[in-house]
């Protein structure tokens, strides 16, 4: 059942291509050229009238909706909020009949993601449910449902459904700028090309796993560490150091490196690993200060880059990792997969039960 793989955790990171190709299939035009939702109730004159939008989830999937929403604001130019569903059922949302709520869920039945819902519902949003399950609650109460076909997820830690609801932001970004028109149709082609090759691009990166495995086994013995990032990659981190907690039980935290000098950066002792994620080209050259500013309190830093900047960063860093070259707006679909890889490896070392964490469960049922 688990494919010749020790874990359902690695069979499910391995079968992240497979999982891109299946939730891109049927949504792109043959020709490349466009985006298709056939059977959505949200009309094209609905879009046009939106004003906002909202997007609401919990744990891996509130992280997808970090990246999707700025997938939505870069390319449609309209205000996002993202929230956890345990905050914003409570939290009075200012919702109207212009909002679209995008929830996010792999199991379709966390009960808050869930309660989120019926609450956008009842103040008139349209709400659109990304989801891995189609029979699920909250698929059944939603006004639109993009299923994500990623195929079942056993492993508590999630990995594939996490990169297909990335891919469904990206479909579902491309879409509504096509419809508002604020990207034109060669623009959309470009993002397209780039994303079919995506796949192949992870398979490369799961076809090369030695120096991840490396450096978790040095991370192993470690009780706290770090990621920062910028932008995508502090979207990123965030799901990388969840990822971590969850199946290692090392403490992380996961930092937008500008933030570091604003208290966190008192952590920072001689030895602590700090993992930089470094994909971001507009800011890279302030992510490296950022860097400096660790290695200079002591920190072991592991940057992950794109391999031009390795030899550059390899001035500052201890070691660096390289991952393939896409978009910057799909680097996510990428980068995070080092990240899935180390905390299985680290959990791994450390002799846990990687599918089983202690005190979680894969589907959250109750609040
Ligand atoms: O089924 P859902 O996507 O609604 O689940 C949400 C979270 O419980 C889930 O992503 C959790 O954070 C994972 N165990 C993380 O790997």
């Amino acid at each position: 059942e688990k494919g010749g793989f020790d874990h359902f955790m690695l069979k499910e990171i391995h079968e992240q291509p497979k999982a891109y190709r299946d939730t891109m299939r049927g949504r792109i035009d043959e020709a490349g050229q466009s985006v298709v939702f056939p059977g959505l109730n949200l009309t094209e004159e609905k879009i046009r009238s939106l004003n906002n939008v909202h997007i609401v989830a919990c744990g891996t999937a509130y992280h997808a909706g970090l990246v999707g929403g700025t997938v939505i604001e870069q390319l449609v130019r309209i205000p996002v909020a993202n929230d956890v569903a345990s905050e914003y059922r409570y939290s009075s949302p200012l919702v109207t009949p212009e909002t679209l709520v995008i929830v996010v869920s792999q199991s379709g039945e966390t009960a808050d993601t869930l309660a989120a819902l019926r609450e956008a519902k009842s103040k008139g949003a349209h709400v659109l449910a990304i989801t891995n399950v189609v029979g699920s609650s909250i698929a059944r109460d939603a006004d639109d449902v993009i299923a994500t076909l990623a195929g079942p997820e056993i492993a508590v830690a999630s990995t594939k459904a996490y990169t297909s609801q990335l891919i469904a932001f990206y479909l579902f970004g491309l879409y509504l700028a096509q419809v508002r028109g604020t990207k034109n149709s060669d623009e959309v082609a470009h993002v397209i090309a780039a994303l079919q090759s995506l796949p192949e691009q992870v398979e490369s990166m799961l076809a090369n796993v030695d120096a991840i495995k490396a450096y978790a086994e040095e991370i192993a013995s470690h009780q706290n560490l770090f990621f920062i990032g910028r932008g995508m990659d502090y979207a990123v981190v965030q799901e990388g150091s969840l990822k971590l907690k969850e199946i290692s039980y090392i403490h992380s935290e996961a930092y937008a490196a500008g933030e570091l000098k604003h208290g966190t950066l008192a952590l920072i002792e001689e030895g602590i690993p700090v993992i930089a994620l470094a994909t971001q080209e507009a800011v890279l050259e302030k992510t490296v200060s950022n860097i400096k500013e660790v290695k200079a309190r002591g920190a072991a830093v592991m940057a992950i880059t794109h391999e031009e900047h390795v030899t550059d960063l390899l001035r500052s860093v201890d070691q660096a990792l390289s991952i393939p070259k896409t978009l910057p707006l799909l680097t996510p679909a990428l980068s995070v997969v080092p990240l899935q890889l180390l905390a299985y490896y680290t959990s791994l070392a450390r002799g846990n039960d990687v599918d089983k964490p202690r005190n979680l469960a894969k589907s959250v049922t109750v609040e």
